[in-house]
């Protein structure tokens, strides 16, 4: 379900979110079975080796000197061994005293690059016991006791587990301090009274050394098992350690690298940083979240919900540690068994995305650099004058007065108002940054957002209870308080004001990591524990106040230490919230911090890339993998953003731009400028073709976003999602599929003219062509060579992949529906609609269509929408109604093209009436029929 139900209602955040939660929540909250099965109710055998060295609990120093003569317990297989000194480098003399093995290993490099490490956990090292196991209505219920500190100080000795079994697929347990009342992230999760009356998984328990093993049912398999290393609760540092059942992983954070993760000692570090992207260190989004692929096919996941600095380690063994510095062990596994199911029943926690309009998925067009409003005009002129489909206009900075919030420069963008209003009378919508950092610097008066804000003491603030000064674009800042209800009332007033000068249409809200140009504050940070904590992360610049503000300042619900993961995601829900009471129709927000639970308010782009042909390539998963974490709307700064991009690199990165969900051109104010119309004919005329192929697209691409909004589904999806019982589509993270049938090969390197690609097996149909053609295409498609269907058994497939173009492929079994483009999806929703429909070897095909006006909330609740099935089977095709109403009803179908027709039809009649116009191709199999019907009315075309 979507963002749960808060337990403390008078917080703004939790308000906002219980409204459409409150609906959905029903059917979860009263399962109603008291049943607890026994066979649930098992213990595994409690050690024997339980451990005499280790009860002295890190006290004196161990006899054993070296590692030649470490004692038997020390003798753990290095892939196996679990860091006994996380905080820092110590001795082996150290180490000991830690009541751990030392073995020095040769030390490879630094960074997320960890290597074995050399001051390792004996098996018999003092962990928590497990006692009074009782059973619950909803699972289980122990406590865990420990008699010895650890070396982190602080150590809770007492803690309280809980084991709810809350669905079928869903397990969820919690670990925390029963005496008192820690930090835990300010949302609540479905409450359940019963457990599940079934489960796809078995729960047992490891007494001492205290440990949780989950099964799947259905195999037996082991998919959790936190025996493998002790478990550490201390008010700093709380660890979590877990055999893996594969090394097949992926999620945890925004990070640049491929899609599944290394478990070759790597560490991933969340803390949500200002952070040009480069690997192995921490960048805008933390999503404690991971999808683990099982041999055979089948995945489950396993979501953290803890918003602290982290660090999560994987080893080769394979075995993953969560490491985090505060809150509460908050631990969800999601059994699948389809890794698409493990998607949505994470999206069943944390929320399912939000409905995008219809522009958001058009063409977007920004640079910092813009330097009033006739050079942006300019740049809306040259692109229409190009001929290039433009839906949104962006500003950066350049729009401000002094480059703050909520205010426009009298010079360059005097009559800024009348741009924008030009734009919405051209079918255009206008999109411009925000920060959330407040300038603090004019005398009193001068600046009304810092002036109310203070009044409405909505800023974050510092130890002596001031707001903390930081520095950001304009200067002095001070931060707002998203976690405030009062901040979310301020921040919804600055937006309707400005509003009401300035029309916009959508936020894209930058720097909220939140990004600092000093450290801390322009008073530097205060020496204490949250400041310096005995466990600092692998963050870039070493300490968490690098790039952002003071871990220990203050914020309504807790410590900016507790809270600083979530500051992004909370400027989310308020700008989202702000842009609904402004405008009253869907909003539109774009962030660069994430965390996880992000997508049910705004999407993402992923920040400073540079423009290479590296993050060309190293796009594709990004965008797959926030699909995975539920944020869908999202895209890279199409061309790239730092550096100048070169022709080839931007055609290129232009064709899979095409195919982001969030595609947007955006570039820094020292780089070459590279809006489409600055290029060569030949490299516009590539360029047009992919942004015709996007727009002929966009009602099966608004179709996806339904699916995820509704359903929890994915949109741009990793191929393994579709095909898990093939292990080679599991690495695959070059290309890229739309839903469950269109496959995107692009070419990711400099000077190729083919490409390589996956094919899963199947047949897949070569679609260029047929979206080329769609109805109404402007300006006419060129003249293009039929490529023959990849009949594949499951191989790469070498092919033709000349500069204007970007393999698009349709997966035999599937029904699409395009539309002819426009320059605006303003134009394109006007022009009629085709069909490709794509058949099995046995003639069948399936598909849909989801149709509203695009814009207004609550259309499905209001029932103001259509949505249609199609369906091919014995040389017919057929709609479905589903339902009918609204704009939907109205649309025109004036092409069906049917692919994978064996043999010539002599007869093709469309509802009752003799088709004598449609052609068909023996070579590419492709029959074309031109109709003329209405969408939203049944019809029925057959061939014989
Ligand atoms: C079990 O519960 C009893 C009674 O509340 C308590 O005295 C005892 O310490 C508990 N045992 C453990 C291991 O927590
Ligand atoms: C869990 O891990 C422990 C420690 O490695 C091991 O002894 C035990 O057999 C494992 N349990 C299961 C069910 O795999
Ligand atoms: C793991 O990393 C080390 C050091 O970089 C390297 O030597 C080794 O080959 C890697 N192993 C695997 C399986 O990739
Ligand atoms: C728009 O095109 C005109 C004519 O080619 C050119 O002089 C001008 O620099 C362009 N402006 C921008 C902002 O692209
Ligand atoms: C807190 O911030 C104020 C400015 O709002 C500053 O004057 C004061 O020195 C700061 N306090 C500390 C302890 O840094």
């Amino acid at each position: 379900m979507p963002w749960p139900l808060c337990s403390r209602p008078q917080l703004g955040l939790c308000a906002l979110l219980s409204l459409a939660a409150a609906a959905l929540l029903g059917h979860v909250l009263l399962h109603d079975s008291a049943v607890v099965p026994q066979e649930l109710y098992s213990f595994s055998r409690v050690p024997e080796e339980m451990d005499q060295a280790g009860q002295q609990g890190g006290g004196g120093p161990r006899p054993q000197p070296s590692p030649g003569a470490a004692p038997t317990q020390c003798d753990v297989p290095p892939n196996s061994r679990f860091d006994c000194a996380p905080d820092k480098a110590i001795t082996q003399e150290q180490c000991e005293a830690r009541g751990c093995c030392y073995a020095p290993a040769r030390w490879t490099a630094g960074g997320a690059q960890m290597g074995q490490p050399w001051c390792f956990f004996p098996p018999s090292y003092p962990s928590y016991k497990l006692g009074n196991l009782t059973a619950t209505d909803t699972g289980y219920t122990a406590s865990l006791t420990r008699d010895t500190p650890t070396f982190f100080p602080k150590d809770i000795l007492t803690l309280r587990l809980d084991v709810l079994m809350e669905t079928e697929s869903r397990l969820h347990f919690t670990i925390k301090d029963p005496a008192s009342q820690r930090y835990e992230v300010p949302w609540e999760t479905p409450r359940m009274r019963r457990r599940a009356p079934s489960s796809l998984y078995s729960v047992e328990f490891a007494q001492e050394p205290f440990g949780l093993v989950v099964r799947r049912k259905l195999d037996g398999r082991v998919l959790l098992n936190t025996t493998v290393a002790p478990l550490l609760f201390a008010d700093q540092f709380l660890q979590l350690s877990t055999a893996l059942p594969s090394q097949h992983i992926t999620g945890l954070a925004e990070h640049l690298g491929p899609l599944m993760l290394s478990t070759n000692w790597t560490k991933i570090t969340l803390w949500n940083r200002d952070m040009a992207p480069v690997p192995d260190v921490n960048l805008y989004g933390s999503h404690p979240f991971y999808l683990a692929l099982e041999d055979g096919g089948l995945a489950h996941g396993v979501f953290l919900l803890n918003s602290n600095a982290m660090d999560v380690v994987l080893q080769p063994s394979p075995a993953l540690s969560w490491r985090s510095t505060g809150g509460i062990l908050d631990v969800y596994v999601f059994l699948g068994p389809e890794p698409k199911s493990v998607v949505q029943q994470y999206l069943d926690v944390v929320g399912y995305p939000f409905m995008p309009p219809y522009w958001g998925l058009g063409f977007h067009l920004c640079r910092w650099g813009y330097s009033s409003t006739a050079i942006t005009r300019q740049v809306v002129e040259n692109m229409t004058r190009a001929h290039f489909p433009l839906d949104v206009q962006w500003n950066d900075l350049d729009y401000m007065d002094a480059k703050r919030d909520f205010t426009f420069n009298k010079d360059g963008f005097g009559d800024f108002p009348a741009m924008v209003q030009e734009l919405h009378q051209s079918g255009r919508r206008y999109v411009m940054i925000v920060d959330p950092a407040i300038s603090s610097a004019g005398p009193p008066g001068s600046y009304r957002p810092y002036d109310e804000g203070l009044r409405r003491r909505v800023f974050i603030t510092n130890e002596t209870g001031q707001p903390l000064i930081g520095k950001v674009w304009p200067g002095p800042t001070a931060f707002p308080d998203f976690t405030n209800p009062e901040t979310l009332d301020w921040w919804q007033d600055m937006v309707a004001e400005f509003h009401a000068q300035v029309p916009f249409d959508g936020m894209w809200i930058d720097m909220n990591e939140p990004s600092n140009f000093v450290k801390g504050s322009v008073d530097g940070c205060p020496a204490n524990d949250l400041e310096n904590p005995p466990y600092v992360p692998g963050v870039a610049g070493g300490a968490l106040r690098a790039a952002t503000i003071c871990a220990s300042s203050r914020q309504f619900l807790s410590s900016h230490y507790n809270l600083h993961n979530l500051y992004g995601l909370t400027e989310a829900v308020a700008s989202h919230r702000a842009l609904v009471k402004a405008r009253g129709t869907r909003p539109f927000v774009i962030s660069r911090s994430t965390f996880a639970g992000h997508g049910r308010y705004a999407g993402h782009w992923t920040g400073d890339v540079q423009s290479s042909w590296e993050q060309l390539s190293s796009s594709v998963p990004e965008i797959l993998l926030f699909n995975l974490l539920g944020v869908p709307l999202v895209g890279a700064d199409v061309c790239g953003f730092l550096g100048d991009t070169s022709e080839e690199l931007c055609v290129r990165w232009t064709q899979l731009g095409a195919f982001y969900p969030f595609m947007r051109n955006h570039n820094d104010l020292h780089s070459q400028p590279q809006e489409p119309y600055r290029f060569s004919e030949a490299a516009q005329r590539a360029m047009r073709k992919a942004l015709g192929l996007r727009y002929a697209l966009l009602p099966h691409l608004y179709t996806l976003f339904h699916a995820a909004h509704a359903r929890g589904e994915t949109v741009a999806r990793p191929l393994f999602l579709e095909f898990p019982e093939d292990p080679r589509t599991w690495t695959v993270d070059r290309q890229l599929l739309w839903g469950e049938a269109l496959l995107v090969t692009p070419v990711l390197e400099a000077g190729k003219v083919e490409v390589t690609g996956y094919f899963p097996p199947g047949t897949w149909y070569d679609l260029q062509t047929v979206a080329a053609e769609a109805p109404g295409s402007v300006p006419p498609p060129p003249p293009a060579p039929l490529m023959s269907a990849v009949h594949s058994k499951g191989q790469w497939v070498t092919l033709p992949a000349p500069l204007d173009t970007i393999n698009l492929h349709l997966r035999a079994g599937h029904i699409i529906p395009l539309q002819g483009p426009g320059l605006s999806t303003t134009e394109s929703r006007k022009q009629p609609m085709a069909l490709a429909v794509a058949l099995t070897g046995s003639g069948e095909a399936r598909g849909g269509l989801f149709w509203d006006d695009g814009e207004s909330l609550g259309t499905l609740e209001r029932g103001a929408y259509t949505q249609l099935g199609f369906l091919a089977r014995n040389n017919t095709i057929v709609n479905e109604l589903v339902h009918v109403t609204g704009e939907g009803a109205g649309l025109q179908l004036r092409k069906v093209t049917v692919l994978g027709v064996a043999t010539a039809p002599q007869q093709v009649v469309s509802n009752g009436v003799s088709v004598s116009n449609f052609t068909y191709s023996p070579d590419s199999q492709t029959l074309a029929i031109p109709v003329s019907l209405v969408l939203g009315e049944q019809f029925l075309i057959s061939w014989s």
